[in-house]
């Protein structure tokens, strides 16, 4: 062996293990049409997906479609509920996704691995309430009359089904190495309160039957609250979230506040591990670390999305763009409306 052939070796692995990231599986969301994990084959060829996930993928292929539309329900959830943040959630064409920022214990990682879970685990109850799946249908436990009174009736989602998948698929990593880092302690919490976050938030929803639409007869089921009321839960749990480190309670290691005098967390709070670092400058050496150069910010908001905030105290610039709207609307008789185009100039405001 020469020397070359060794270090090269060295390489390959120091970077094997830097891109060991167990949220690569969202490199799923770049896949481009549905149906397009059709049968075994393809998941060996998928990219981000760890050994047992290319398992699980090869037992229930007719899933990973809906795990895919998990992927970029997240993808998308994270950039909304972050538009307004110095690190906005974007991503790379390559793996990791969200480049070296989540990698480390940040509460900005717990968030991520919170809608992860929760995005699987939504968008495949979905795929089971419309009927795509063999292996699971409407939540058929669901039954009978209710206390209040009511039929229970139609199709309840099968959340249970939805979780259970997610844990098998998203926790996989984490599982595998025996739950002994802390790391691994902290993105099963917050995998766990991902999926919190719908379970306890299912509705239910009613119909209501009778001679013209009185409510004789009351028919309801189950549903998952909408992606984005789970966003916005999680993301007030990111607001709130508790920095924790490992302790040893007997022989088993568990997350416990860092400052004793907080309250301990609950099972849908998120945790983290590591400080965030300010997201201010681009940075070459941590991929997806943008900066807020050319960022839009808000000249009067003192919150993050403020410039003064936003810009990191570099200031800004202010630009004039012409904007085209709808206005002085008519409703002409019968029946259209007639608006004007007006155009009026807005101030821009950019991080220098
Ligand atoms: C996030 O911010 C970067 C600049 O830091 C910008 O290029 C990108 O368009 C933003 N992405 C989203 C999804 O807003
Ligand atoms: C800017 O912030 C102020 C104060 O928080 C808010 O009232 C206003 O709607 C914001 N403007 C934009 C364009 O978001």
């Amino acid at each position: 062996m020469t020397e070359e052939y060794i270090w090269r070796c060295v390489l390959m692995l120091y970077c094997a293990l830097l891109s060991a990231n167990a949220s690569n599986w969202l490199y799923l969301a770049k896949l481009s049409s549905v149906g397009s994990i059709r049968d075994e084959e393809t998941c060996e060829r998928l990219r981000g997906l760890i050994q047992r996930q290319v398992q699980i993928c090869k037992r229930s292929v007719e899933v990973m479609d809906a795990v895919r539309r998990g992927a970029q329900l997240a993808i998308d959830e994270c950039q909304f509920q972050f538009r307004n943040r110095r690190w906005n959630c974007s991503t790379l064409e390559t793996l990791p996704v969200f480049g070296k920022v989540v990698t480390q214990g940040t509460r900005e990682a717990a968030f991520v691995y919170a809608i992860s879970a929760a995005s699987v685990a939504f968008a495949v109850t979905r795929a089971c309430s419309s009927g795509e799946l063999e292996k699971c249908g409407c939540d058929h436990n669901v039954h009978g009359v209710s206390p209040e009174g009511f039929q229970w009736s139609g199709c309840s989602d099968n959340i249970a089904y939805g979780v259970a998948f997610s844990q098998s698929f998203v926790d996989v990593r984490e599982r595998s190495k025996g739950q002994s880092s802390s790391r691994a302690l902290m993105n099963l919490h917050n995998n766990e309160a991902g999926r919190k976050a719908i379970l306890s938030n299912m509705r239910v929803e009613c119909k209501c039957h009778g001679v013209s639409g009185s409510c004789e007869v009351k028919t309801c089921w189950k549903a998952m609250p909408p992606f984005r009321k789970v966003g916005n839960i999680i993301k007030e749990k990111f607001d709130g979230a508790t920095e924790v480190e490992q302790r040893k309670v007997g022989t088993t290691k568990v997350l416990m506040p860092r400052n004793s005098q907080f309250k301990p967390h609950t099972d849908e709070d998120l945790v983290y591990l590591d400080p965030s670092p300010d997201f201010c400058d681009y940075d070459p050496r941590t991929p997806g670390m943008l900066g807020t150069v050319g960022r839009q910010c808000n000249r009067t908001s003192k919150a993050i999305d403020g410039c003064e905030l936003m810009c990191c105290g570099r200031g800004f610039q202010t630009q004039e763009v012409e904007v085209v709207d709808r206005c002085s609307c008519k409703f002409h008789w019968c029946c259209y409306v007639k608006c004007k185009q007006c155009r009026k100039l807005v101030e821009i405001h950019t991080c220098r």
